[in-house]
């Protein structure tokens, strides 16, 4: 597939994985997606498993990223982990306001604009997930949703940091729940994203950031989703659980 950006696919474990069951995924997807170049693939497991994974991954073409992080850099955080903490097992992107931790840790476009800019400063680089409920899109309210979660979550970015930022587009009613957006209302809500970028930052910006979809992607759709002009990658949960599906979905989308 001949795309103007490079394919950024991501698989999010979500809680899901012990050490011994995340290394066993490893090492398949080690043997089945071996040859591609031509996509960006990273695995996020549970921090529990960073460690264990990072040392399998270190010899392939599979790139590592945590699920969160904090906002600060150390200190007196009962139950936080530090940027600098994940750049010990070469983590190399982090998920930042996923609307799991928006729902249920209540995270707001403000604290993820902070662990944004805190992952910039210790080079991580943020996977940013914005997305309307089905209640925001029914009621018409899709763009102006988006607009504030663009406008708050990256706020204060530099052009070079957006640059180096992936956005994750994920519809909160196509979470986990096998309904997927149509290609046309993915194609047209990266567009309008892309737009956002342009006017909060430049055109090489916008021209440059890549933009993933998220919310029920499987190896049967994966294709056309990624043959959307503006669709730059994916953002994959269950089907990222398994090495058929996760494997499947890359070399579809190639
Ligand atoms: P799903 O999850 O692929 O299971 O819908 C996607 C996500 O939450 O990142």
């Amino acid at each position: 597939m001949d795309k103007e950006r490079k394919l950024i696919i991501a698989g999010n474990w979500k809680m899901n994985k012990t050490v011994a069951e995340a290394l066993d995924l490893i090492q398949g997807l080690k043997r089945e997606l071996a040859a591609v170049k031509e996509v960006d693939m990273v695995v996020c497991p549970p921090f529990t498993a960073l460690s264990e994974v990072s040392k399998l991954v270190l010899d392939s073409n599979l790139r590592l990223g945590a699920q969160n992080m904090s906002e600060n850099t150390g200190g007196a955080y009962t139950g936080e982990v530090a940027p600098m903490m994940l750049k010990e097992f070469s983590v190399r992107y982090v998920i930042l306001g996923h609307s799991e931790r928006r729902q249920f840790q209540k995270e707001t476009d403000a604290l993820i604009a902070k662990k944004a800019l805190a992952a910039h400063a210790v080079e991580l680089k943020p996977i940013v997930c914005v997305g309307e409920t089905l209640a925001e899109r029914e009621g018409g309210l899709t763009e102006q949703v988006l607009a504030t979660q663009i406008h708050g979550s990256l706020a204060g970015l530099s052009k070079e940091q957006m640059n180096e930022t992936v956005i994750a587009y994920e519809p909160v009613w196509a979470i986990g729940t096998g309904k997927t957006a149509t290609t046309e209302q993915a194609q047209s809500t990266h567009a309008y994203i892309r737009s956002l970028i342009q006017k909060m930052f430049d055109d090489a910006v916008a021209r440059r950031v890549r933009i993933q979809y998220g919310g029920s992607v499987k190896p049967s759709n994966a294709r056309e989703l990624m043959s959307q002009p503006d669709v730059d990658g994916a953002l994959v949960g269950g089907a990222a659980l398994e090495v058929r599906s996760f494997a499947d979905i890359v070399k579809n989308s190639i």
